[in-house]
């Protein structure tokens, strides 16, 4: 199965509609451990990534991936804008020109995305960040995919092994950002950016779905 250009613009559009959906959500779980913030960040970054689209469909993968990550760096203050504009910008550089992408070569770029975001945010397994959605799950995905599991079958793991993975931030204590100031008290709370790093992910296995079987 291969991944392509209008599977990818449609996955950037959907996270929009995911994000709007997802915003009163995610400023919620944001409020607890953060400044509230968080669901508005995600929904303003992915409607500018949106509005630009249309002026970028024809270009390679690379470039739709550089050009969303620079919007989220514009558009979007506060930790999340930086980091999450990190991971599309390194991701674009792994991309390149490609106009289509097996599972494998989407996996190397998220990859490639994450190690950016790590090595910004200095954040290492167990943060209660974002990261704990990231790399376990491409971890488990690329194990999926050398032990020969279909694609389709590894984006619904992706998705449910990202689900288990913000569940396990619950019980984390923060180490990195504004959750950190609160200690032990960060204990009990699902984190935000995981939460957004699962919502994206789950979108992408939604949207290839959808267009492989023609069912959402
Ligand atoms: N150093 C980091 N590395 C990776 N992810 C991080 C880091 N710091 C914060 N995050 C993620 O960003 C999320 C908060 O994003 P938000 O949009 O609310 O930005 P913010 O309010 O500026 O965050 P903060 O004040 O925590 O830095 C957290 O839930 C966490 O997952
Ligand atoms: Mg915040």
């Amino acid at each position: 199965m291969l991944i392509d250009k209008s599977d990818i613009l449609a996955w950037l559009s959907q996270c929009a509609t995911t994000y709007a959906e997802q915003m009163h959500f995610l400023t919620e779980l944001d409020r607890d451990i953060g400044d509230a913030d968080h669901g508005v960040n995600m929904h303003r970054g992915f409607q500018h990534v949106a509005a630009l689209l249309p002026a970028i469909e024809r270009h390679d993968i690379g470039t739709l991936f550089k050009n969303t990550g620079m919007t989220l760096f514009s558009s979007v203050g506060g930790a999340s804008g930086p980091l999450y504009g990190t991971f599309f910008v390194c991701a674009a550089s792994a991309a390149g020109a490609r106009t289509s992408l097996t599972l494998k070569d989407l996996l190397d770029a998220m990859s490639v995305g994450i190690d950016g975001v790590v090595a910004r945010g200095k954040a290492a397994l167990g943060d209660k960040t974002l990261c704990d959605v990231w790399l376990p799950v491409l971890e488990t995905a690329k194990q999926a995919l050398s032990d020969g599991i279909e694609p389709m079958q590894i984006l619904a793991l992706i998705e449910s092994s990202a689900e288990q993975c913000v569940i396990n931030t619950i019980m984390m204590q923060a180490k990195k950002g504004r959750a950190s100031y609160l200690g032990e008290r960060s204990i009990g709370h699902q984190d935000p950016g995981a939460t957004s790093s699962m919502l994206m992910l789950k979108t992408l296995h939604h949207t290839i779905r959808k267009r492989v079987s023609g069912t959402p």
